[in-house]
């Protein structure tokens, strides 16, 4: 049997990747011509994939450019980033270990960084600063693509993914305006900046009193349309010698109100237990199989959460609008208008719900449809 032509879990771009042609269009064109960018979307909408795809693009096409992605997920402070980003430079502007091993004398004047080979020399290198010199000097560090493309010739293009990272560091707020200051001085380095976290990438970089305000060019990135989805659900199914009809397909991302994750992770599900050709009864066998391997997350997700937020969720998936009338308030149990107005504000923060044209949502729709269920007794599919 072939492989599931569906991929959710790590980041697409290549196989599983559909559509975004406009966004690939601009994201490629503004790296490609020294605009930063900032990546903004709600979790699991795909930045980290586009610009895994963009990226993949450009490598093919530009051999001049140098390319680095770089996950912050794990670093947790600013001697940690500082190594890893001089690492990956390095190990981006060549692809000859010897020439790794020599840029310490090649690209830094105040630091010495101490380098050691991997275990298999062409792949991997460790790289290392003494912390009392990198406290006096890591403008060196900052600046160091800027150093490598003027003496190489070449540029660089760099993405940093779950950037609000940066901000949980201590003494952040110097560190911020130091990294802009370098940043913005660099000609032939672009950046890409993205990360899970909207409400701490807003703050970032739409709060006109922080340094990274301007920086560059900020993109909303969107759902992929329905349409979109559906004749790539019904492509994958035909490629892999299944059959789904466009009517039967187009609920999928239907009912994952085209939430890319979730559309991927349905579709595969259905695809999985489809014989030959899907019917309805897969589908629905398949949201059910899904939103079960899902609960565990969900149930936590409830019990971090109080009473009167719980009851909010409950309003929002009522369809409430007016949160704030006395009607909803009593009737949900909401507490004090002022209970509503933080409870609102925290359900936000931490991307349970979003507001939008005065209307709030869940922002997970197979949550939601476990929320329904459980508390509404809803069926999954009406
Ligand atoms: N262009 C695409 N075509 C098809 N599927 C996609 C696309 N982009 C994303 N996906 C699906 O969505 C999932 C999440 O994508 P990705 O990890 O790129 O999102 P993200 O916005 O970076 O998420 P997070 O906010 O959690 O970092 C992928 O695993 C894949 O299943
Ligand atoms: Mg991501």
């Amino acid at each position: 049997m072939k492989d599931s032509p569906f991929i959710y879990g790590t980041t697409v771009s290549v196989h599983a990747f559909t559509n975004r042609e406009v966004e690939t269009q601009k994201l490629q064109s503004n790296l490609l011509n020294g605009i930063n960018t900032m990546l903004i979307s709600p979790r699991r909408w795909g930045k980290s994939s586009l610009v895994e795809k963009v990226i993949h693009n450009i490598n093919r096409k530009d051999k001049k450019t140098k390319t680095v992605i770089i996950d912050l997920f794990s670093v947790s402070s600013e001697d940690e980033f500082l190594e890893l980003f001089a690492r990956e430079v390095i190990k981006a502007s060549s692809s000859k270990w010897q020439e790794w091993m020599s840029s310490g004398k090649d690209f830094f004047s105040k630091l010495m960084p101490k380098l050691s080979l991997g275990i298999d020399p062409n792949t991997d290198f460790s790289l290392s600063f003494d912390y009392a010199d990198l406290k006096k000097n890591k403008d060196e560090v900052m600046n160091l693509p800027e150093t490598i493309a003027k003496q190489k010739g070449i540029k660089f293009i760099i993405c940093l993914d779950e950037f609000q990272n940066l901000a949980l560091f201590n003494d952040y707020v110097n560190f911020e305006k130091k990294l802009r200051a370098c940043w913005q001085r660099h000609k032939s380095v672009t950046y890409c900046l993205y990360g899970s976290k909207r409400h701490m990438m807003t703050d970032i970089f739409n709060n006109s009193a922080k340094p990274f305000y301007r920086f560059g060019d900020i993109m909303l990135l969107n759902k992929i349309e329905h349409k979109k989805w559906v004749r790539f659900i019904t492509e994958s199914f035909e490629k892999t010698d299944k059959k789904i009809d466009a009517k039967i397909a187009e609920i999928i991302p239907q009912v994952m109100k085209n939430h890319s994750w979730y559309v991927q992770q349905l579709a595969h599900y259905t695809w999985n237990i489809t014989h030959k050709k899907a019917t309805l009864q897969d589908v629905e066998n398949a949201l059910k199989e899904l939103i079960q391997a899902n609960t565990p997350l969900y149930q936590k997700e409830i019990e971090t959460i109080s009473v009167t937020q719980l009851n909010l969720l409950k309003a929002v998936a009522k369809g409430e609008v007016q949160l704030m009338s006395t009607a909803v308030m009593l009737g949900y149990k909401l507490g004090t208008p002022n209970n509503v107005s933080k409870n609102k504000a925290i359900l936000i923060n931490n991307d349970v719900i979003h507001e939008i044209n005065n209307v709030y949502e869940f922002l997970d729709p197979a949550f939601e449809l476990w929320f329904k269920k459980q508390y509404f007794n809803s069926p999954y599919l009406s």
